[in-house]
């Protein structure tokens, strides 16, 4: 598998096959590999470390100034020791999950601040109050409710909390799930860092696309209207804010690339940390995949059986799948899909007949199943902020994805053309996609699911998002710290 090392630009090459065309390839290839199992070998690192070894980056220096992914270094020092010292962490987030099915900028947060408190940091988050009132915690993380109406963020109540505790001890390190904490008061706080889930300038493109999405003769909606008349505004005034912020978080590489060169953020604030999933709930499990199709109804002589979840609406491309996937069907007698989410388009989706199967919203273990059943994962998302979960989900359970060519997606998930397929968000091109994916059948999609398996493994670890966390939170905290390894 082709990872460059001295291409400064710190993309994976694109192709897996036109690498093995020639003897001196293979070579170099040999060569290039031998230094990172060599580094692996000769340290106490398990097992596990060694199927990744192609995506890890043998790298050192001030990990401020790397530009690529966090999640491609190793973070050899401490594996599973604990940290040089425990931290006393802020976290400021609009919501803290509760039970019901949280959205993605939530899910990070839960995900991130359970795993660095189960390593022994004193974590305290300061959130809304939710529908059981407010929560309250003996142990790290510590959860800070605000007075108030659920759900509704009073960012003021939060400080207030925040000031008191910080009073007691004070903090070394502040983080920002997005813009829970206003860049007015950011702005007072040299050790915080910002995570953004999604910036204005994703939301520019996105705005682009949905509206080249809309047929020829659907008028444009007074609201989107607005949208597209003020999301230039937006851009510019997020740029002015954006430099409040000490640290940012980009997640992902795209992101990165956007804060360091249109929001002109000087490299060093600007760290590049891939959201990660929890690699304990999402695996490859081949005799769970076929209980579900069974149970799902999904008749033994199907094909080929496409997979697709989340909310079931326009702006996550579903009037495109809806029509591509018609015409699909028309020619495909055998082939299948499953509808995990619900919403507006879920009735449209039932009227495609016996092929479509609608499923309605799932848990994470029922998601678990619906993964291990899919041949491929379609996502044909036109609003990509931030970095899509289900698709790194899909690539830890072992399966390839098909996702609109958006640059978060192309420059951090669809990283290498085995992975999977990538469309512009038309229906003419998804179709193509989806014709191509058909012939392939289901046991070549397999072989590339292998490929995402392993990739996922090394990348998209909630334990490695964790880790590179921690990692930056020590460098804020004591710039002894910023030096890799
Ligand atoms: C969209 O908004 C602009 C500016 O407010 C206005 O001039 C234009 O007529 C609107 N277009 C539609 C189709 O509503
Ligand atoms: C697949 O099997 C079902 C019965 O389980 C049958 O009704 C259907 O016609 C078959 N489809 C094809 C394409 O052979
Ligand atoms: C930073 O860490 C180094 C080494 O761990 C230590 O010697 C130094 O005192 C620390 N500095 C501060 C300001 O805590």
């Amino acid at each position: 598998m082709a990872l460059n090392i001295n291409n400064s630009n710190n993309k994976p090459k694109k192709s897996i096959s036109s690498s093995q065309s020639n003897l001196c390839t293979i070579l170099f290839f040999i060569v290039l590999f031998t230094i990172p199992a060599l580094f692996l070998l000769h340290t106490p690192t398990t097992s596990i470390c060694t199927t990744f070894a192609n995506h890890v980056k043998p790298w050192s220096g001030d990990l401020r100034a790397a530009q690529f992914a966090w999640n491609r270094l190793l973070f050899l020092q401490y594996p599973d020791q604990p940290p040089p010292i425990a931290l006393k962490i802020a976290v400021f987030s609009r919501k803290w999950p509760i039970g019901t099915t949280p959205g993605g900028m939530e899910r990070h947060a839960h995900t991130l601040h359970t795993a660095l408190a189960r390593r022994g940091h004193q974590v305290h988050v300061f959130t809304s109050p939710n529908q059981l009132g407010v929560i309250s915690t003996t142990s790290s993380p510590y959860i800070h409710c605000h007075e108030g109406e659920p759900g509704r963020w009073r960012y003021n109540k939060a400080w207030e909390q925040f000031m008191e505790e910080n009073k007691r001890e004070p903090f070394d390190v502040v983080h920002s799930e997005s813009v829970a904490l206003p860049h007015y008061i950011a702005r007072q706080l040299p050790n915080l860092a910002v995570s953004w889930h999604g910036i204005a300038l994703e939301s520019l493109q996105s705005d682009i696309f949905q509206d080249l999405a809309r047929r020829p003769n659907e008028p444009i909606s007074p609201a989107f209207n607005n949208t597209l008349q003020g999301v230039v505004p937006k851009v510019l005034n997020e740029i002015r804010f954006f430099k409040s912020y000490a640290h940012h978080v980009a997640i992902s590489d795209s992101c990165g690339e956007m804060l360091r060169d249109v929001y002109q953020i000087p490299n060093k604030r600007v760290h590049v940390i891939l959201n990660g999933v929890d690699e304990d709930e999402f695996g490859k499990d081949l005799s769970l995949g076929l209980e579900f199709r069974s149970r799902m109804g999904v008749p033994g002589n199907a094909s080929l059986v496409l997979g697709v979840a989340g909310r079931l609406v326009k702006d996550k491309g579903h009037p495109l799948l809806y029509e591509a996937f018609t015409k699909l069907i028309s020619k495909h007698p055998d082939v299948y899909l499953i509808v995990a989410g619900s919403g507006p388009w879920e009735q449209r989706y039932k009227d495609l007949g016996p092929q479509v199967l609608v499923l309605g919203s799932m848990s994470p273990s029922q998601l678990k199943a619906f993964y291990n059943a899919i041949d491929i994962f379609v996502n044909p998302t036109l609003r990509p902020q931030g970095l899509d979960l289900t698709l790194m989900e899909a690539m830890m359970s072992g399966k390839p994805v098909m996702a609109s060519r958006f640059p978060s997606i192309k420059g951090t998930i669809v990283v290498d053309d085995e992975f999977g397929y990538m469309f512009a968000p038309n229906v003419e091109s998804l179709l193509e996609a989806l014709e191509a994916v058909v012939e392939e059948g289901s046991e070549r999609l397999a072989q590339r699911g292998q490929a995402c398996r392993e990739y996922a493994t090394s990348m998209f670890t909630a334990r490695k998002m964790a880790l590179a966390y921690e990692r930056l939170f020590l460098c804020i905290k004591n710039e002894s710290f910023c030096t890799y390894p």
